[in-house]
């Protein structure tokens, strides 16, 4: 009988304590995770996010509690590492719909699209075409640049307007025989999001190869490798999963294990080797040589609970009603802005600018006032020159920013375009 009470009790606990989860309140409850927001408006979450402290507790814990290394020890601190690191691939796995083995942890997502290029270099031969978008940021371009002058390939641009959004029927006409198809998601430069669904649809009817830069979606938006039909895609765990910098991710499609070549090597990578030829071993661990950033996989897991915990969809609520609420100030302000008029299509991303003062002048200005947002080219120049602009100011967002620092923001801007007119 006192047991049965104490069940009910513990019972009615953890009710209370999924009842607390549902009720998250947002941003509130996510802002007292975060000492930063208490201090700064941080508006610059496309160039990285700020940390939750249950992100910063799972690396404490790995650094003071089982430091140690993975797959290379029978002690019992190697034991737990190893782990807690795979443990960390299986969430990170689920997390975008993706097999345990299909999850190769990376630097970031930089490092990871490079490797894909190089990776498929055995795949495409001279003449094969590739297809990509006007506004990829130089990490989803330079490395298709580089393979398209090293084997003598055809790379080619489907149309696009200046507010971000692409030309659907010019991108079937330039997919149709096309051996790799590589698109952003999101751009970190408009805010725009891309029809990857119907992109990737249109490379698999051709049989091509799909690759996905989701650096601006993963943590801010769903990523379902399946539902995007992506062979390849790359994010970073510092951006929308709220990890630390220095851990990213390269999903590879299994199908492609076998003609997919590591392009590194090494410790952890084969099966057997002599003096003269080696045999790699299975995946994840073929493309992973060298010891993983163990911390770094440990903390973006820790991340992706956080962000599952509030709930993906209410973190793109959230980040809607301040798009909504920013365009329209800026509108009132007569402060042209970038990126989709139908914000549908807008995710948390905000460029503008105020003429005649550069992007960098304006950035300090909010400084001035504690508000961070990045300024200059983004690292998207072809985008820039597409505008005819050298730059802009940019707000990004995530869930823990609030209506309130966006009329704050408001207030600033009203107060730097009355000094200039
Ligand atoms: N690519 C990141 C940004 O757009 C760094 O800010």
């Amino acid at each position: 009988m006192h047991r049965t009470t104490l069940g009910g009790k513990a019972f009615i606990c953890s009710m209370k304590l999924i009842l607390m989860v549902v009720h998250m309140k947002i941003p509130e409850d996510v802002r007292k995770d975060i000492p930063l927001t208490q201090e700064v408006i941080y508006f610059d979450n496309t160039a990285t996010s700020l940390t939750p402290k249950p992100v910063v507790e799972a690396m404490d814990e790995y650094y003071l509690k089982y430091r140690a290394n993975v797959h290379r020890g029978v002690h019992r601190l190697s034991q737990k590492a190893t782990h807690e690191y795979e443990k960390s691939r299986e969430i990170t796995a689920k997390f975008i719909g993706a097999k345990f083995e299909e999850i190769v942890f990376t630097k970031n997502t930089s490092e990871s699209l490079n490797l894909a290029a190089l990776g498929l270099e055995g795949v495409l031969k001279k003449g094969d075409k590739i297809v990509t978008t006007p506004y990829e940021h130089h990490s989803d371009l330079l490395p298709w640049q580089r393979l398209t002058k090293k084997l003598d390939l055809k790379l080619e641009i489907i149309e696009g307007d200046n507010e971000g959004n692409l030309d659907l029927a010019d991108a079937e006409k330039k997919i149709k025989r096309a051996k790799l198809v590589a698109v952003q998601h999101v751009s970190n430069a408009l805010g725009v999001i891309h029809e990857v669904e119907e992109l990737g649809k249109m490379a698999k009817d051709e049989g091509a190869i799909f690759v996905v830069d989701a650096a601006q979606s993963a943590g801010h938006m769903e990523v379902d490798v399946n539902k995007l039909h992506a062979d390849f895609l790359a994010f970073s765990g510092h951006k929308g999963p709220m990890g630390p910098t220095g851990i990213g991710v390269l999903y590879i499609r299994d199908e492609f294990f076998d003609v997919f070549e590591p392009p590194l090597i090494g410790g952890g990578t084969i099966e057997d080797v002599d003096l003269y030829d080696y045999k790699l071993t299975q995946p994840p661990e073929r493309f992973e040589a060298g010891t993983p950033n163990i911390g770094g996989a440990i903390g973006l897991a820790a991340g992706i609970k956080y962000i599952e915990k509030i709930g993906i969809d209410k973190i793109e609520k959230q980040e809607h009603e301040l798009v909504k609420r920013i365009t329209e100030g800026l509108t009132e302000l007569e402060i042209p802005w970038y990126g989709p008029r139908d914000l549908k299509k807008h995710a948390g991303v905000v460029s503008f600018n105020v003429p005649p003062l550069h992007p960098h002048d304006v950035a300090s200005v909010l400084d001035e006032h504690n508000i961070m947002v990045r300024s200059g080219h983004h690292c998207a120049l072809p985008v820039m020159k597409k505008l005819g602009i050298n730059g802009t100011v940019r707000a990004s967002f995530h869930v823990y920013n609030s209506l309130e620092e966006v009329e704050t923001f408001l207030g600033v801007m009203e107060e730097l375009v009355k000094s200039l007119r």
